[in-house]
């Protein structure tokens, strides 16, 4: 068997698109998975929306607009990406609905929508970066859940309750799918149950 007969094996790629409010869990989770699909031998980049905003999308804000051209940004990285068969994780509020279908409609491998489904009381009980008490005292303008919309996917292929599943419990969750969809080795999930 050649080497490249060799290096063919499971290059499947595919798009993780994690989609919620700030603080549901997006990065958590993918920066969970990332290594454990990592240490199976798959190749994975991560774009994360406050790592893409301090380069790619360096200079936009939150208006529609810029969100759509951030989101649009990511979409176009990940595609190309996963194209070229790795595991290409998208971790953005992404929050217009229309944005998400069209990288989905030009998306070249598997687009997996992921809704990180925890309730607005939820993230800002836990305001882990303070952001939420900002935005409700007016100190934040069109702040995604507070004074912006977050328009859910209706037909997600995964939503994951993080408000009361664990982060293994969720991750086992996306790690069954790929698997159910021969996107990774059989028996994979048992990484994330440790
Ligand atoms: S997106 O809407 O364009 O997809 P993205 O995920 O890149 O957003 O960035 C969201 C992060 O920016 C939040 O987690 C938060 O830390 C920060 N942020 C700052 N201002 C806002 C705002 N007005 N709305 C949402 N997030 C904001």
């Amino acid at each position: 068997m050649s080497a490249h007969t060799d290096m063919s094996a499971h290059t499947t790629g595919c798009i993780l698109w994690f989609t919620g409010l700030s603080g549901a869990g997006k990065s958590t989770l993918a920066e969970f998975l990332t290594p454990l699909l990592r240490e199976l031998g798959l190749k994975v980049e991560l774009l994360d929306g406050d790592e893409v905003r301090e380069n790619l999308s360096k200079g936009l804000g939150f208006s529609k607009e810029d969100r759509d051209t951030n989101v649009r940004r990511i979409g176009f990285v990940a595609n190309l990406l996963a194209r070229n068969g790795v595991i290409a994780i998208s971790a953005a509020i992404s929050p217009y609905r229309s944005i998400r279908d069209e990288i989905r409609s030009r998306s070249q491998a598997p687009f997996i929508e992921i809704h990180v489904a925890a309730p607005l009381a939820t993230v800002e009980e836990r305001d882990t970066k303070g952001l939420y008490a900002k935005a409700r005292a007016g100190l934040l303008k069109q702040f995604t859940g507070i004074s912006d919309p977050y328009e859910e996917p209706l037909h997600p292929e995964l939503t994951l309750h993080t408000d009361r599943e664990s982060i293994e419990e969720s991750a086992t969750k996306v790690l069954l799918y790929l698997e159910s969809k021969h996107l990774i080795p059989q028996g994979s999930s048992a990484r994330a149950r440790g």
